[in-house]
């Protein structure tokens, strides 16, 4: 089978198509002919090693894949050849064929396409697990979101509409903030354009949003904190700016709010049952058309560095998909 391996930390032209041997069945798991595997910003940290997972090498950048069971292994009662299923497994998923523990797999609803279904896992679960389960969003409240035509950005866009809470979506550009309000944001900030505490503070009649939810870092993160209304959440989502800003722990203390880390992976691992459930709900969302799970772009699995180079690019708007 065809695989995309990293075979030393590099960039995105360094990587390699390799025919490596298909996998083999172990006790409780399934191969999946991998159809669709998504790309995420943090693709393009693990292959450079500056990403806090530090797989051996080679190995397969692309944690989320969507595709068919194959073959299931000795135990395996809930699944059959044939299933469409879809998972995130961290890194590992840009190659034809994997093999995976039968209880990671969650089976993609009729009605969904398997490229939309491999890229909504990272994105959304990290956003519902952020949104729901970290800030407590309350219907009513204000939400702004750094970065909302990124594929966090506009999944938390999204889910904090279904969560019913006023959307202030905050991007770079007026195209991305046009693609911000296609997926129902109310109100758009342009922060190359307009410093944001400022823009934060004059959409909310001088409170300010109750939830920021950031996953761009840098300068943003200060600027929109001191915006940041009475009581409020500020969710640490990532870095894609690439500076991680420090914080005046002075505002903390002025604003009475709280500012809240979102380590969707290690919550995946500590809390099996909430991140299947949540899981199941986003796919139940997409397949009644509740999410969109915009695809950018898909990519042919050897335009692996182009596709990556879109996201580094700070290009992408939605998922960046890889067809396999
Ligand atoms: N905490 C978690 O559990 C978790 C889970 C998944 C992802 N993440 C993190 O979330 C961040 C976003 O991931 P993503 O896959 O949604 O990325 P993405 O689609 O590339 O979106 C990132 C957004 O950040 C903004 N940005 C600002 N400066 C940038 C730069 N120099 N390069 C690229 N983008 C820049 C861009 O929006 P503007 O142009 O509008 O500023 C872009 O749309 C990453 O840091 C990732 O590691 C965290």
């Amino acid at each position: 089978m065809k695989a995309v391996l990293c075979p030393r930390y590099c960039g995105p032209d360094d990587l390699e198509i390799r025919d490596i041997p298909d996998p083999v069945t172990g006790p409780g798991e399934v191969v999946v002919r991998v159809r669709a595997a998504a790309l995420n910003f943090f693709d393009t940290l693990i292959i450079a090693g500056k990403y806090q997972t530090k797989p051996a090498f080679p190995f397969s950048p692309a944690a989320e894949f969507a595709g068919e069971v194959e073959s299931v292994g000795e135990g395996v009662t809930t699944l059959r050849p044939g299933d469409r299923v879809a998972a995130n497994i961290g890194y590992g998923a840009a190659r034809e064929k994997v093999a995976v523990a039968a209880d990671r797999l969650v089976c993609v609803p009729d009605g969904l396409d398997l490229e939309r279904a491999a890229g909504l896992i990272v994105t959304y679960g990290t956003t519902l697990y952020a949104l729901r389960d970290r800030a407590q969003l309350r219907a009513g409240e204000t939400l702004a979101v750094l970065g909302a035509a990124g594929g966090v950005g506009v999944a938390a866009v999204e889910i904090g509409k279904l969560l019913g809470a006023r959307v202030i979506a905050c991007a770079s550009s007026a195209e991305k903030l046009a693609f911000a309000q296609q997926h129902g944001a109310d109100v758009a900030i342009n922060y190359a354009d307009e410093d944001l505490k400022d823009a934060l503070r004059r959409v909310t009649g001088g409170q300010g949003p109750d939830v920021i939810y950031d996953p761009v870092g840098g300068r943003a993160t200060e600027s929109a904190l001191r915006a940041i209304a009475w009581g409020g959440r500020f969710l640490v989502v990532g870095f894609a700016a690439g500076d991680i800003p420090k914080l005046p722990l002075n505002l903390v203390l002025l604003k009475g709010c709280d500012v809240r880390g979102v380590f969707w992976g290690a919550w995946t691992q500590r809390d099996r049952a909430g991140d299947r459930a949540n899981t199941e709900q986003i796919l139940a969302w997409c397949a009644q058309g509740k999410l969109r799970a915009h695809v950018h772009r898909t990519f042919a699995l050897d335009e692996i560095a182009q596709a990556l180079h879109t996201l580094a690019d700070r290009k992408a708007m939605g998922k960046v998909i890889l067809r396999v």
